[in-house]
Order: C-alpha cells, then sequence, then structure tokens
C-alpha cells in the first residue's frame, strides 16, 4: 500500500486556501429532483464545451445524476447563502417548501441563479473516495448579479478589481 504522506484533514484544510464560487447540482431522478451544494467545480474544455464536478462517495445526488444522464450547474449569488446551506444538509428533503422550475429537459434548477448550466453526462471516473462526473455543457442562461464565495471553509465574498475584465481573457 502507497503510504498516505498527506491526511485528510491536511489535505482539505489547504486546499481550503483555494477560494472558489458555490454551485448547486440538480438532476431529477425518476422523477424525484435531487439537488446537492458543491464547490468541486471545473471548467474542463470551451470546444467542445466540456465541465466536471466531483462527488463524494455517499452523495445521494451522485447515483441521481449518472442515473438520469442530466444535470444542471446552478451559480449561487451572494443573496443564496440560505440556498447553499440548505442543499448541503444530508438526508434532508431540500426542495420542500421551495417552490420548483424546471429546465428544457426535465430537470429542476434554482430560480435566481447567477448562471444554468445544462449538461449531459460526458463520462465518469472513480478517482479516490469521490466519483468525477464530465458534463458536456447543452445550453446556458445567466443573469447579473454578484457571486457566493467559500474560502477556508466558508461562505465569502467575491470583489472584483478593476473597473474592466483583464484584456487577455477575452
Ligand atoms: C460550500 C460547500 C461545498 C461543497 N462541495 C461539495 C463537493 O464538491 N462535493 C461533494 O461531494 N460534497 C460537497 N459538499 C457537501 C454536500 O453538499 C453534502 O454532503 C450534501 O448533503 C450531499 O447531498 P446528497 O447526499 O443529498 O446528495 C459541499 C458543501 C458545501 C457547504
Amino acid at each position: 500500500m502507497t503510504p498516505q504522506l498527506v491526511d485528510p484533514t491536511t489535505m482539505r484544510q489547504t486546499m481550503g486556501r483555494f477560494a472558489t464560487g458555490v454551485a448547486v447540482i440538480t438532476t431529477e431522478s425518476d422523477g424525484v429532483p435531487h439537488g446537492m451544494t458543491m464547490n468541486s467545480l471545473t471548467s474542463v474544455s470551451l470546444d467542445p464545451p466540456l465541465l466536471l464536478v466531483c462527488f463524494n462517495h455517499g452523495a445521494r445526488s451522485a447515483t441521481a445524476v449518472t442515473d438520469s444522464g442530466r444535470f444542471v450547474v446552478n451559480l449561487l449569488s451572494q443573496r443564496q447563502q440560505p440556498i447553499a446551506m440548505r442543499f448541503a444538509k444530508r438526508g434532508e428533503d431540500h426542495f420542500g417548501g421551495l417552490g420548483l422550475e424546471y429546465g428544457d429537459h426535465r430537470v429542476p434548477v434554482v430560480p435566481n441563479a447567477l448562471a444554468h448550466l445544462d449538461c449531459e453526462v460526458d463520462r465518469i471516473v472513480e478517482a479516490g473516495d469521490h466519483t468525477v462526473v464530465f458534463g458536456r455543457v447543452t445550453d446556458v442562461c445567466t443573469r447579473d448579479g454578484d457571486p457566493l464565495g467559500f474560502y477556508q471553509g466558508r461562505f465569502s465574498d467575491i470583489t472584483p478589481h478593476g473597473a474592466e475584465p483583464e484584456h487577455w481573457f477575452f
């Protein structure tokens, strides 16, 4: 067995210094809506448009996503921290009391999110204690607003620097 040079707590605390946004992954499987809060979201490819998300083994939404073959990435705004907390609670009915809105492919979406990215499951890779799901993005919609951040285990704000996007970015 390969010796563990970095233990899980150290890994979590160290990667916690990498600030991220916060998303909720939603899907519907056998007529049941599922959703979970997620920050292990990465843009992988522009052409074709691919992204990836990492599901902890045991996350109920992982099974629902792989069963249905479709999911939506909902990028949360600063005002949606309560939504992030709701969808992070284990073993709860995440949608209870929340008005459901549906995207084009019968996948529920989080209303008023900064963006919805409709995805088809492209491939699934098992990696350590997580299941990595690559999504091929089939449609997007966006709205203006400030993003919700996550840093060192806490929700945070993300403040833009400067008035214009960096020239090399677009
Ligand atoms: C900010 C934040 C980010 C999270 N990111 C992930 C993640 O990337 N992958 C993951 O498996 N769980 C992540 N979680 C934990 C899940 O949201 C949580 O385990 C959820 O209850 C799983 O729901 P489910 O089992 O009903 O699918 C995150 C939680 C929070 C608060």
